[in-house]
């Protein structure tokens, strides 16, 4: 039994996943991670990983807290846990984007913030919400109109952009990379009007649909549909980023002038714009701090959170210095997974290399050596990343020098859109030589320029607006990872990698069975797992 208090967090919605607060101490996956089935709905496969983290048993819950998009949950609701032992008084629900400001602000740091909340949907027809948060709770101070319908949020319009362009609403990635090769001048109509602090958008409809016919409202030459390589779609692209970029600028100004703060945690999807959030902390003047599993990803995490301030009366706070939350696997784990024995629940993807292991004494400089040499390498040490972004723990690693490599990377292993960038991960100490930065990044949640001395050095993680994704590496934090890329700098000259997430068209891997599996069905050259080297025969 445990002998502090125990907080699940269930999601039920898209990007489903599960995680656990125990006193200090908190593990949380998705769903996808496990199911390896992206953006996958559901939550049990991630209750069952962190229960086993903790070895704690359901019964064990002190709250149980659900959260979903759409219609609110009618109160009562249970999951259908009260039939696994769990007391309907120990069930409760709670709002989907005042999750998201939970997950934000308790990880933040800051003793008093205001949080905004900016998602394609929440409950109803919420879109943007904002919060005052303390040390004893945080309070609604706003939000769009009731009444107003979701597809005239900032992050539905991207959404209808989003499909307009030939993507599925989850990939806004896509949109903002794609947005750096279009002109947004093309396109001078505003898409959101600010009144008061409330944002009303000009789209009456979600999805592709809803762009459609605001154009033809307005009558706004968009292009064909579906066709990315058209400078129509670049455009489109350009503008709803512009759009965003500067709506987002002016709420918050609004916000922190009407309210007297000047720090800012955001959630939410819109919170994964990289190149937004730049500019936002640029042109607010603030102090920023966007949660890294920011869209619904997050929300099993702020459910837990919530069911703890619930618990306790206070708000746990839980700076937060990595992003890693999965559990970790021990060598003895790693060495079945090489073994391919059936207890590492091993899936087979095809086609398959043979390969063979040996142990190593020093992962990361045998890594930074096989970089060096110009090879691809799968990278897998310690527990799992929650938010979308691998940052060292679930990896591809590749030389960031040469443009060839990340092409490479594209066509033989990744298979990704051709104008998507590859994000650098720099020595914290050393970031400022090669970025225009003058703060730690460590979660890739903001795009800055890299230095116009350092391109043709950097070439393989510059996209075509001067622009990288940084990731800062702090030795403190990840003492494994800044090695390899202190090595790989000594080696080279260049103390930066270039850092992508360990999948191909599939969830990040989770356990080493799944990287062996990538591994062996992919054209990567090495994988260095834990105390051990990977190579194909
Ligand atoms: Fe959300």
């Amino acid at each position: 039994m445990a002998s502090e208090p125990v907080s699940i967090g269930l999601n039920l919605g898209h990007d489903g996943g599960c995680a656990i607060v125990r006193g200090d101490e908190v593990v949380a996956i998705a769903e996808e991670r496990i199911n390896r089935t992206r953006y996958s709905s559901g939550w049990h496969a991630a209750l069952n990983y962190c229960l086993d983290a903790f070895d704690l048993r359901l019964e064990d819950a002190d709250t149980v807290v659900f959260s979903g998009v759409g219609p609110r949950l009618p109160a009562g609701f249970t999951g259908g846990l009260d039939r696994y032992g769990v007391e309907p008084g120990r069930i409760q629900v709670v709002d989907h984007h005042l999750s998201h400001a939970f997950s934000a602000f308790c990880l933040s740091g800051f003793d008093e913030a205001l949080v905004v909340v900016a998602d394609g949907a929440g409950n109803d027809q919420d879109t943007e919400s904002y919060y005052l948060a303390g040390g004893s709770g945080m309070e609604r101070v706003g939000g769009n109109r009731a009444d107003r319908p979701r597809a005239g949020g900032i992050g539905a319009t991207y959404e209808a952009f989003t499909n307009f362009v030939g993507f599925h609403e989850q990939e806004a990635g896509k949109t903002m990379a794609l947005a750096s090769f279009g002109d947004a001048g093309r396109h001078p109509s505003p898409l959101f009007d600010l009144v008061g602090s409330r944002v009303e958008g000009r789209l009456t409809a979600t999805h592709e649909r809803g762009l459609v016919e605001f154009a033809a409202r307005a009558g706004i030459e968009l292009g064909a549909p579906h066709q990315i390589d058209d400078q129509a779609s670049k455009d489109a692209a350009a503008w709803v980023q512009r759009e965003t970029e500067d709506i987002l600028v002016r709420l918050v100004t609004t916000l922190t002038a009407q309210h007297d703060v000047r720090q800012v945690c955001l959630a939410g999807g819109v919170g994964m714009n990289c190149v937004a959030n730049g500019v936002l902390r640029r042109g607010a003047g603030v102090d920023l701090f966007v949660v890294p599993p920011a869209s619904d990803r997050g929300q099993a995490l702020g459910n837990a959170l919530y069911g703890m301030w619930r618990l306790t009366g206070a708000m746990p706070r839980r700076p937060l210095r990595t992003d890693s939350f999965g559990r970790e696997y021990d060598e003895d784990e790693i060495r079945l997974a090489l073994r391919r024995h059936p207890w590492s629940t091993i899936v087979e993807r095809h086609p398959r290399h043979r390969f063979g292991y040996q142990a190593i004494s020093d992962p990361a400089a045998v890594a930074a050596r096989l970089l060096a040499d110009g090879k691809l390498i799968g990278w897998f040490q310690g527990g799992s990343e929650l938010g979308a972004r691998a940052l060292g723990r679930r990896s591809i690693l590749a030389d960031p020098r040469r443009r060839e490599i990340r092409d490479a990377l594209n066509a033989r292993i990744k298979h990704r859109e051709w104008f998507r960038p590859f994000a650098p991960a720099v020595l914290e100490e050393d970031a400022g030589k090669w970025f225009d930065l003058d703060h730690e990044s460590p979660f890739m949640l903001e795009a800055v320029q890299v230095r116009p001395e350092q391109r043709e050095q950097l070439a393989g993680v510059t996209h075509i607006d001067g622009s990288a994704r940084v990731q800062t590496v702090d030795e403190a934090v990840q003492p494994q990872f800044h090695r390899l890329i202190r090595q790989f700098g000594d080696l080279t000259g260049v103390p930066v990698v270039l850092n992508t997430s360990f999948n191909d068209r599939e969830p990040i891997v989770e356990t080493p069975a799944h990287a062996v599996a990538t591994f062996s069905a992919s054209e990567l050259d090495a994988l260095v797992i834990g105390g051990f080297l990977v190579t194909k025969e």
